[in-house]
């Protein structure tokens, strides 16, 4: 049986995808964040505030860390992690390829976590110790066994320097081991559920904030997947590089990204 906390944050999900479409492809405000190529646009603040408006009628004291607005700290013990649309660029340029992801957080244990994929209707989430699912179906990472036969999926930082130019190292070093494929679709959430079950077989990125992986940690984890930062440690709950895998090419991972790091 789904816990309540897993039933409103599929609810809260759902009602963010909902704004995702009302704005979709209509004549919405963008504006540039930190950086020059960082955007956001009308419906990434409108789906976090009806996200949060509804999470706040079942949680009142929880906290909330998200993507596009600071709340006060409260004595919960209880944090939700939203970005309330990953993917912006693709949605800004009308590419049905967008999500909103939610992660709920105890005590720094991950409790449970809801990924979903407003165009293509699809509802990724997982509770601790519980199994993954994509739709109620429960998925699996693959059972690739080396880079050879692997597609792994990687971003780009926002930041044009150092950073890119290692993840673009990064990228030739893993065409020089032989990797069968490598993908970049613009919405980290979504390429992270799509490990877990199993639409490839890795993931890297420098740098990702936690409302881009929160809820996917947990889907991974129940999944069965393989994830740590650039060294090898498990995740923290805060900004991180990751890799993550189905495990068995993890190593394989971890050498190539080594070995092409600036
Ligand atoms: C971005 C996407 C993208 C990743 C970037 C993220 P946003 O999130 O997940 O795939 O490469 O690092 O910032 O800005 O669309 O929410
Ligand atoms: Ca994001
Ligand atoms: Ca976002």
């Amino acid at each position: 049986m789904k816990s309540q906390i897993l039933e409103v944050a599929q609810e809260a999900a759902l009602l963010g995808a909902g704004i995702h479409r009302q704005y979709y492809m209509q004549d919405y405000s963008v504006s540039v964040k930190s950086a020059d190529h960082d955007r956001v646009t009308e419906a990434d603040v409108a789906a976090e505030k009806s996200i949060i408006e509804y999470i706040r009628r079942f949680y009142p004291d929880h906290n909330f860390i998200c993507e596009e607005g600071d709340y006060v700290r409260t004595e919960s013990p209880f944090t939700w992690i939203i970005d309330p649309l990953d993917g912006t660029i693709n949605y800004l340029k009308s590419i049905p390829h967008f999500a909103v992801s939610i992660g709920v957080e105890k005590n720094g244990v991950l409790l449970a976590g809801v990924v979903y994929d407003t165009m293509k209707d699809e509802m990724f989430y997982a509770e601790k110790d519980k199994g993954a699912f994509l739709n109620d179906m429960q998925i699996h990472v693959s059972s690739v066994g080396s880079l050879s036969d692997a597609l792994v999926y990687t971003g780009f930082y926002y930041n044009r320097g150092k950073e890119m130019r290692e993840t673009l190292s990064q990228i030739e070093g893993f065409f020089a081991d032989g990797v069968l494929a490598v993908r970049r679709s613009g919405s980290a959430a979504v390429d992270l559920c799509w490990v877990a079950c199993g639409r490839g077989d890795g993931f890297w990125e420098h740098q990702l904030s936690v409302w881009d992986f929160a809820g996917a940690l947990c889907i991974l984890q129940e999944s069965g997947a393989k994830c740590t930062d650039y060294s090898g440690d498990p995740l923290p709950l805060q900004g991180s590089s990751l890799i993550v895998s189905n495990g068995n090419i993890h190593d394989e991972m971890m050498d190539v990204i080594s070995r092409t790091s600036l």
